[in-house]
């Protein structure tokens, strides 16, 4: 009896040194989901976030990749990633009204000038505060992801505000967006990202308003007759993680994940900018949809329809972020 249990306390012993360097030596799997198809600035940007993770920490992380909604919406994404069932995932920063009520800042339309205004603020000190504005919900943002400047479409030239009157307009899950649209006496209707190819060509929506990459990429041109060069808004996604799972992570790791990300970011501001004019170039020689640049005075009108809707919401998002916004327009 006595030999027995000294084999088994033995065999526990044993059992205890060779599970602990198994444990610790375990890869870990990070599931990064999104919405847009591989060819676009996020899309290429969470497969090279991929490749360098699999150089430099081969072995001990690993990164899936689920583009194209193939697993989740932006809104179950959110969801699965507090859960922990993902661990990255980059939706638009108009999509986060749950988690925190400033992100929507973003979506104010003509706030920011270009892209170069909007990456100085991003890059500025309040930009850099207010990337931790969902840390409280459990959400961690490790990053701004830039796409672009947002264009308008229908199947009729929205070269007026009037010209929207009474049209159905896909927007994502924003209340600033829904005051965009009321502001020219349109009806915006918050829909998935997934569904609004579909939703054009059948007709349960008129119009859309998205980026060149996100027109071209999902065919929108294909079933809009007219898009207008606006430029009244931007997207801009947040790369984001489950703030608990990133903390855990052993030091070394995350800050070579850390690492990893600053250099993706980077380079996704140039996939960004060169999708711009790409996009537009591609979608403009499909002969598809009918290109319209509006003059100064015309857009002056769509300026002074929708700003009004600022006042609703500049206690919200901050009347100081609206101001270093103003700072970095006057710089670029
Ligand atoms: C949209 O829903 O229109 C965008 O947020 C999609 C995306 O991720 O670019």
């Amino acid at each position: 009896m006595k030999k027995d249990i000294k084999l088994i306390a033995a065999t526990v012993v044993a059992m205890g040194l060779l599970a602990s360097p198994i444990a610790s030596a375990k890869e870990i799997v990070i599931k990064f989901s999104h919405v847009t198809t591989e060819a676009t600035p996020k899309g290429k940007g969470a497969m090279l976030f991929k490749k360098l993770v699999d150089e430099r920490l081969g072995g001990k992380v690993r990164v899936e990749v689920f583009p194209s909604s193939q697993l989740y919406t932006d809104k179950a994404v959110l969801k699965a990633l507090l859960l922990n069932d993902v661990q990255l995932a980059a939706p638009s920063l108009s999509k986060f009204s749950k988690y925190t009520k400033q992100w929507a800042l973003f979506d104010l339309p003509f706030l920011f000038k270009n892209p170069q205004a909007l990456n100085c603020f991003t890059d500025s000190a309040k930009g850099q505060a207010l990337l931790g504005a969902a840390e409280r919900k459990g959400i961690k943002g490790l990053g701004y992801w830039l796409n672009g400047m947002k264009q308008i479409s229908a199947n009729h030239a929205l070269i007026n505000p009037e010209d929207a009157k009474g049209l159905k307009f896909r927007i994502m899950s924003s209340d600033v967006l829904k005051a965009q649209f009321e502001a020219v006496n349109a009806n915006p209707q918050k829909m998935a990202f997934s569904e609004v190819y579909n939703a054009l060509a059948t007709g349960v929506i008129d119009g859309q308003e998205n980026t060149w990459s996100n027109i071209r990429s999902k065919k929108f041109f294909e079933v809009q007759k007219d898009t207008t060069i606006s430029n009244h808004g931007v997207l801009e996604y947040a790369l984001v993680t489950n703030k608990r799972f990133w903390n855990n992570l052993p030091t070394d790791i995350r800050m070579q994940l850390d690492q990893i990300v600053k250099e993706v970011t980077v380079q996704v501001t140039q996939f960004a900018l060169d999708a711009a004019v790409k996009d537009m170039q591609t979608v403009a020689d499909s002969g598809k949809t009918n290109i319209h640049t509006l003059t100064d005075s015309q857009k002056e009108q769509w300026v002074s329809a929708m700003k009004p809707v600022w006042a609703q919401f500049e206690d919200q998002v901050g009347k100081d972020n609206i101001a270093a916004v103003q700072q970095c327009n006057a710089k670029n």
